[in-house]
């Protein structure tokens, strides 16, 4: 006969003779917010003073065992009980505690197996500490108890990488007592037997000695400082873990106000607003309708961006028919996947079987019409009107009834080519980013006519390919190359009025930017801006600064970028040096228009730079190219390399203020009056003292 204790809402006890199970049940994650921890401490308590059971075993309903604590509380005032102190309860315990994971043991999820004297992992499980990638580290024990379970290396290695180690790996290293294939409650059931019948043994973790590595500590720090001097919580880790060989209750204690330091950082908001807006920007009506269904994609173009998304499909297990005019393109397509493809083997994201059965998933075929059966089209050829709309008008009649039907244009107008089919409703904008396989942004462009279920099955794409599906409106760029064309003029100009492009990247990595944007231009081809200036040329506002004067040059000179050897800078086998060539034309341009370099400092060139981006962002949450703030912060974060701790550009905003921000344009307006002008809606959030966060919010 079963008894069960409802201990509260989340937690109940279960008694099975000598056995009393606990079972969490918080959906959907089982995160440890209040009510799970008091019931946890409560269960545990009331089980010891009862001192009838002789084994508890505690596991989770529902997809996972415990992914952490709760997110959403983190930032507001802690409410008791700590999860340290429950989980010392739980390690204290006077009868032997075991934990059965499945899902994702995660943070606290997997802090609290190992605060108890054996743990089961049932098949499939991963455990993984991923404070780091919330600007955290381990606060509930688990960079003093995993040492001594595990080892220091391992300890660091999982704790500064955030990875999710598989089941298999966590049992080689001790991490988990045993793996098993059933279901959690089988398990706790006959682990607990097991204990009784003294085949499995139990011990407590604060009991395990340190096996000390100094080498390793000292190693990791000096790799830190060396590459991620900017971010506070992964030194915080090596201060903790370091103090793993102190007795647990000393160890706890510095771990503990580790934890509160790094709570209370810039870097954990941004980051932890990365990780809430990655799942926002789906937590929309247009994403969540009813759907079409993709069985088939035909991909049109076989350059770069093309072979790019028919990889990224292809990864995702979806069939692909590449289409390219002639032989020789398509030859080079499917040549350029065969590469992505294998370089995916090489970083470990699929095994060579994998990729064979992905390649026989492509289909490479010559002329339109081959697309007559697939259930959406995604046409990435060269950038010009004329073309798009030839290739809409065929694919009109070429394309089964209810197919979809979208371009991956960066900035032509969506409608222009939606006119050009009898169909505008199946028509929208897929915009990808290079390289479309590893870039994690999709930009979903809405057009006028574009129906919901169209919308809504381009976020389902976005999810099958693991993207981040971002709904933006009709406009030249669309959200983030809109923005992008806005503040990239302020690195022209900051180098025109006496900066150098090495001090602006400097400055522009200083600030956490992968790479400056002179070097991303060299990257990128400089004669991509060249081309996008020229075709600007004729409707270019005859009052704005022109900013292409230095990079117009370069360009006359075929200096292209990394592709040619040299742009901004020169490269060969050595790392990159700033072009001599480049600074004297430079000084001629200066000369040419009178200017008087000045220096800036590089706080001067992020503010600068910040700013503008801010102002143009905001213009597009204004006139609802984008919906929300937020959707502009997740563009600029998988798209375009924005310092993930910094949450994106309107999240950073917030830290500085909209009345500073109004008055930093007010003061830069004095030079240059057209470029720098404060958006209304930021003069407004000055006035009322609102933030981008209320925005958010919907307030
Ligand atoms: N707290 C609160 N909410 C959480 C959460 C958490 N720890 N983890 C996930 N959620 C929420 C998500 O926001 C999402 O909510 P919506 O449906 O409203 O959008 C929902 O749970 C489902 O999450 P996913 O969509 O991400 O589901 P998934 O199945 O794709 O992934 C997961 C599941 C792997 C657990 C993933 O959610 C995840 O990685 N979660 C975060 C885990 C984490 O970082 N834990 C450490 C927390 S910090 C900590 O524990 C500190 C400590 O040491 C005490």
């Amino acid at each position: 006969m079963t008894d069960v204790t409802q201990v509260n809402e989340k937690i109940s006890i279960e008694r099975q003779g000598d056995i009393a199970l606990i079972i969490i049940d918080n959906p959907p994650v089982n995160a440890t917010g209040q009510v799970v921890r008091q019931g946890l401490q409560d269960a545990i308590t009331r089980l010891n003073e009862e001192g009838t059971a002789k084994v508890i075993a505690i596991y989770a309903e529902g997809r996972t065992f415990v992914a952490g604590a709760d997110i959403t509380e983190f930032g507001k005032p802690p409410q008791p009980p700590a999860l340290p102190d429950v989980y010392n309860i739980i390690e204290a315990s006077q009868i032997p505690v075991i934990s059965v994971m499945h899902g994702t043991a995660l943070g606290g999820g997997f802090e609290l197996g190992m605060a108890t004297h054996a743990r089961i992992g049932i098949k499939g499980l991963r455990v993984g500490l991923p404070e780091i990638l919330l600007g955290l580290l381990p606060g509930a024990g688990g960079t003093q108890r995993l040492p001594r379970i595990a080892g220091i290396p391992f300890t660091l290695d999982m704790a500064l990488s955030g990875r999710q180690v598989k089941a298999e790996e966590a049992l080689e290293k001790g991490v988990i007592d045993r793996l098993v294939d059933t279901t959690p409650r089988e398990a706790a059931l006959q682990a607990a037997q097991d204990v009784l019948d003294g085949k499995l043994a139990t011990r407590r973790t604060s009991e395990l000695q340190v096996e000390r590595d100094d080498k390793a500590l000292e190693d990791t720090a000096a790799k830190l400082k060396a590459k991620q001097a900017h971010l506070f919580s992964p030194h915080k880790v090596v201060e903790a873990v370091a103090a793993s060989s102190l007795p647990l209750t000393e160890g706890l204690k510095i771990e503990r106000q580790a934890f509160l330091d790094s709570m209370q950082t810039p870097q954990r908001a941004g980051l932890i607003h990365a990780f809430f807006g990655e799942r926002a920007v789906s937590g929309i009506p247009e994403a969540k309708g009813d759907s079409r269904e993709i069985n088939k994609i035909g991909v049109i173009g076989g350059g770069t961006m093309g072979s790019g998304i028919a990889t990224s499909c292809l990864l995702a297990g979806i069939p692909v028919r590449l289409v390219e005019v002639a032989q020789e393109g398509l030859d080079r397509g499917v040549a350029t996947i065969t590469k992505n493809l294998e370089g995916a083997v090489k970083r470990g994201k699929m095994t060579a079987e994998q990729k064979d059965a992905a390649l026989k998933m492509l289909e490479p075929s010559l002329g339109l019409e081959v697309l007559s059966d697939v259930d959406l089209v995604i046409e990435a050829v060269f950038e010009q009107m004329d073309v798009k709309k030839d290739i809409f008008g065929k694919l009109n009649t070429i394309c089964k009834e209810g197919a979809i039907l979208a371009s991956n244009t960066s900035y032509l107008d969506v409608n222009e080519i939606a006119d050009s089919t009898d169909r505008p409703q199946d028509v929208l904008g897929l915009h990808f980013f290079s390289p479309a396989h590893v870039m994690r942004l999709l930009e979903i462009v809405q057009g006028a006519k574009t129906a919901p279920d169209v919308l809504a099955t381009g976020f389902a794409l976005a999810k099958r390919l693991k993207k981040v599906g971002v709904l933006a409106q009709v406009c030249d760029g669309f959200i983030g190359n809109r923005i992008l064309a806005h503040y990239s003029k302020t690195a022209s100009y900051l180098v025109l009025d006496g900066a150098s492009p090495q001090q602006v990247d400097d400055a522009l990595e200083g600030f956490g930017f992968a790479m400056g944007p002179h070097k991303v231009g060299d990257l990128a081809g400089l004669d991509i801006g060249w081309m996008t200036r020229k075709r600007k040329a004729a409707t270019r506002d005859p009052n704005e600064r022109y900013a292409g004067d230095v990079a117009d040059k370069i360009c006359e000179n075929g200096w292209f970028g990394r592709k040619a050897g040299q742009g901004y800078y020169i490269y060969g086998d050595a790392a990159p040096e700033p072009n001599p060539e480049v600074a004297k034309i430079i000084d001629a341009v200066r000369a040419e228009k009178g200017i008087t370099p000045r220096t800036f400092t590089d706080a001067e060139i992020v503010d600068r730079y910040m700013t503008a981006m801010i102002v143009e962002a905001t213009r597009v949450v204004e006139d609802g190219t984008a919906k929300r703030p937020v959707d502009v912060d997740m563009v600029f974060l998988f798209g375009y390399g924005f310092p993930r701790f910094r949450g994106g550009p309107l999240h950073y905003a917030d830290t500085i203020g909209a009345k500073e921000l109004v008055a930093r344009i007010t003061e830069y307006a004095k030079e240059d009056a057209n470029y720098w002008q404060v958006p209304p809606l930021l003069q407004k959030m000055a006035d009322e003292g609102t933030t981008f966060a209320d925005l958010n919010k919907g307030a």
